[in-house]
């Protein structure tokens, strides 16, 4: 097999932010309660008349030029999201147009937060066998498009955003050393967007009672996520042979700060090796984990050789994880 890695990172955000104070405006809240019990301070919103797309097709033109390759050489694009422009054409599909990977074939994934963390390990798949030679992952969202803005449970917790990588093959003993995937879809209904797919189809009534919006039991999905996010971590830790001290840096998926500290606490990690961002950008689902990537990896908090791990939690609900040597 060909070992497989990284080789180029981007991401993108949207310009206009909005603060905890904003959302005062807009529902009982506080932005006390928002930063002690998440840990946010504000997020991203996508301008109206762009989607999903536009933040993944920027967020890969970054990746590709880190990478030094042109979109005539991408092999593959994977789009791990749960907002997709549409049902379809898959968002890939669009983002491959809009960079011109003529020869690139394209599809989603969607296993919502965990969705870049499954997209890049189906990526390395196709590189470790020596059926494609570039692959372009990218986790993307637009989940203001889906929230409940009545809902303060929901709505003071997500933002939008993009990230994407380039994998390619590797020398021996770098990249991707061990990655591990999981579901358990008897408890999918504590995250859930009920409406809008071939179960309940959009009509009035589904829109009036917001059923096309993210629902959400939060203290189920805290739980779930503190043990998912341990077990997942430990999980590619002992499959690769490392321990605990040789984890150079973490970046975990960016839903609550609590979530992370328990996490990082669990691999007892120090806070100069665990990546937050979600003080600036919330939860932004499947684009968390590349975002907090491209910004670790260019603000030089990543050597060659240094050990990273990237772990997430989503509805389904799912997880995943993977640790590589950079
Ligand atoms: N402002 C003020 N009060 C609020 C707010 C808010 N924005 N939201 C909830 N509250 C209230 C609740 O109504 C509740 O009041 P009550 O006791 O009178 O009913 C009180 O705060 C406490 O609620 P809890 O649920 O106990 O609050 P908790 O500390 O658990 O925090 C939170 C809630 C932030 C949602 C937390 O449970 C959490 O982060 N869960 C994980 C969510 C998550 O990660 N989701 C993303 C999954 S990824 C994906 O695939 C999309």
């Amino acid at each position: 097999f060909i070992d497989v890695g990284i080789v180029g990172t981007g991401s993108y955000l949207p310009k206009r932010i909005m603060t905890n104070k904003d959302m005062e405006q807009i529902v009982e809240t506080s932005d006390e309660w928002i930063r002690t019990r998440t840990g946010i301070e504000e997020r991203r919103v996508l301008e109206d008349e762009l989607a999903t797309s536009d933040m993944a097709t920027e967020a890969a033109r970054i990746a590709l030029e880190d990478a030094k390759l042109s979109a005539e050489d991408i092999d593959l694009i994977i789009v791990g999201t749960c907002t997709p422009d549409m049902p379809f054409p898959a968002t890939a599909c669009i983002v491959q147009a809009n960079l011109g990977a003529k020869k690139a074939a394209a599809f989603d994934v969607e296993t919502a937060c965990s969705g870049f963390l499954y997209a890049l390990t189906i990526g390395e798949q196709f590189i470790k066998t020596g059926f494609y030679k570039n692959v372009l992952v990218i986790g993307a969202e637009t989940l203001t498009r889906i929230l409940d803005w009545k809902d303060r449970n929901t709505c003071v917790i997500f933002g939008d955003g993009a990230g994407a990588v380039v994998l390619q093959g590797v020398d021996k003993g770098y990249g991707i050393l061990s990655s591990h995937l999981g579901a358990d879809g008897a408890n999918g209904g504590f995250l859930t967007q009920p409406a809008g797919g071939a179960r309940m189809p959009a009509t009035l009534e589904t829109v009036e009672n917001r059923l096309h919006t993210i629902q959400m039991d939060g203290s189920e999905v805290f739980k779930f996520a503190v043990r998912a996010m341990g077990k997942a971590s430990m999980k590619v830790l002992e499959d690769s042979n490392l321990s605990l001290e040789d984890i150079d840096l973490l970046i975990p998926h960016q839903a609550n700060v609590r979530i992370i500290d328990a996490a990082a606490k669990r691999l007892k990690l120090t806070d100069d090796k665990v990546y937050v961002n979600l003080n600036r950008v919330g939860n932004m689902s499947a684009a968390s984990v590349p975002v907090a990537l491209d910004e670790a990896n260019k603000k030089g908090l990543i050597k060659k050789g240094d050990i990273v791990l990237l772990v997430a939690f989503g509805g389904g609900l799912t997880w995943g994880s993977s640790i590589m040597r950079w």
